[in-house]
């Protein structure tokens, strides 16, 4: 199976002009990967544009943020039907650069899933404890997550462990402690689902991935995919990755 690589742009570029330039120097190479698969998560201002002038099928679109709602008196929101239907196949949801809550998790998965977006759910702890309570702070978050799906919509569910304390910093997770929480992720499915589906659902790392710790991670067989924040919006960087990850 390809790797994912989650492109989040998160609220870079400053112009419509820079995003589509970005993208279309990363879209050449992705052109030419095979064995990874690109989701683009760029600014919801510059999502339909990158989207309709985007004619292949290497790329696929993500929204950063969806909103709890469906009616329409909402102000400012952008709803999981509106991004449905401008170009976007998956959402991020649960991002802790955001404001989602653990129930919002259960509302925004559920809504995604209604309207045909496949959900990107990121987990994972603000920080580490030796008492193991981190753990069960992400054991909460998959169950909330996948409350009130069927049982044929929990195959279809993203994860991506992210840890709060590894976002921006100068190098990610061991490989190591990425495969053990990976493992416990699954561990929980199998436990609540069963192993049929446990095995369908796909699981990322967020959290500092660059070209120096890429093939480290992608090793990890029990790893679908990683989240890329910083790097993934410097084109030259983000290529670069984007290679090594395709021989990884
Ligand atoms: P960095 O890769 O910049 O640490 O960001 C990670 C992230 O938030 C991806 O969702």
């Amino acid at each position: 199976m390809r790797h994912i690589i989650l492109a989040n742009w998160k609220m870079s570029p400053s112009k419509p002009r820079e995003a589509q330039e970005l993208f279309n120097n990363i879209k050449v190479v992705i052109g030419r990967l095979r064995a990874v698969q690109v989701l683009l998560a760029p600014p919801a201002l510059f999502l339909h544009s990158l989207a309709a002038t985007y004619s292949g099928n290497k790329v696929l679109f993500a929204a950063q943020k969806i909103s709890p709602h469906e009616g329409q008196a909402h102000t400012g929101s952008l709803s999981a039907q509106q991004f449905a239907n401008s170009g976007a196949s998956h959402c991020l949801i649960g991002h802790s650069e955001g404001d989602d809550t653990i129930d919002a998790l259960r509302v925004k998965t559920f809504l995604a899933l209604k309207y045909g977006l496949i959900p990107i759910v990121f987990i994972g702890e603000s920080k580490r404890d030796n008492s193991g309570d981190y753990l069960l702070v992400v054991r909460e978050q998959v169950l909330s997550a996948l409350q009130e799906l069927s049982p044929t919509q929990l195959g279809e569910i993203v994860f991506c462990y992210e840890p709060v304390w590894a976002i921006g910093q100068k190098e990610a997770l061991s490989a190591y402690d990425v495969q053990s929480m990976a493992l416990y992720i699954r561990k929980i499915l199998v436990e609540e689902y069963g192993a049929a589906t446990a095995r369908k659902v796909r699981v990322l790392y967020g959290g500092s991935v660059s070209s120096d710790n890429i093939v480290d991670i992608l090793k990890i067989v029990d790893l679908d995919g990683v989240a890329v924040g910083r790097v993934s919006a410097d084109a030259e960087e983000f290529i670069e990755l984007l290679k090594i990850a395709n021989k990884a």
